[in-house]
């Protein structure tokens, strides 16, 4: 059942050799002379890249004067920040408690399966990346699942493998 749709702040997800830098520019500024914004500061560049590309690491080191190992520290200790990129579909399979009792697990094992990667992997077409998250805030729809920008309440196994092949489907399809 899907039951909501929400627009995403931006929209720049890039491959990861043209990183174009010039897109931080007026985030780097909003944040000129302030301390003690480095998350603000890595979601910002992740909602501009859809992860945060090593180039842009360099960035924010050159701007900040924080060590690299440091910015990497940060951005490896949190589960919302990404070093590569993602695929075109973040599948997020939420395993939060409500949906953990309804048997998300195996409804993850399924999608994982069909699509043949492990948590957290994007599949070889650059299509889908399943990330298992905390809750998503609808706990009365568990088991929950969120693709991109539609959320996806009272699943069964199969339903979320079905949801996931429309899209691939839907997606070869506009190739062609
Ligand atoms: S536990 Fe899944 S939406 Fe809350």
């Amino acid at each position: 059942m899907r039951i909501q749709r929400i627009m995403p702040e931006h929209k720049a997800a890039l491959e990861p050799e043209k990183v174009d830098l010039s897109l931080m520019t007026s985030l780097l500024e909003r944040f000129r002379g302030k301390k003690g914004n480095l998350i603000p500061l890595l979601q910002g560049t992740q909602d501009i890249y859809g992860y945060l590309p090593r180039e842009a690491l360099m960035k924010i080191h050159e701007f900040s004067g924080l060590e690299l190992n440091e910015l990497y520290g940060v951005a490896t200790f949190y589960a919302q920040f990404r070093l590569n990129p993602a695929g075109k579909y973040i599948v997020k399979m939420c395993h939060g408690t409500a949906c953990h009792v309804q048997n998300v697990g195996d409804i993850t094992d399924q999608v994982l399966d069909m699509l043949g990667i492990r948590d957290g992997e994007t599949t070889k077409d650059g299509l889908f990346t399943v990330e298992t998250v905390a809750c998503l805030g609808c706990c009365s729809l568990a088991p929950v699942m969120m693709i991109g920008e539609d959320t996806h309440g009272k699943l069964t196994p199969s339903e979320a493998v079905k949801i996931i092949k429309e899209i691939r489907r839907a997606e070869r399809s506009s190739q062609i």
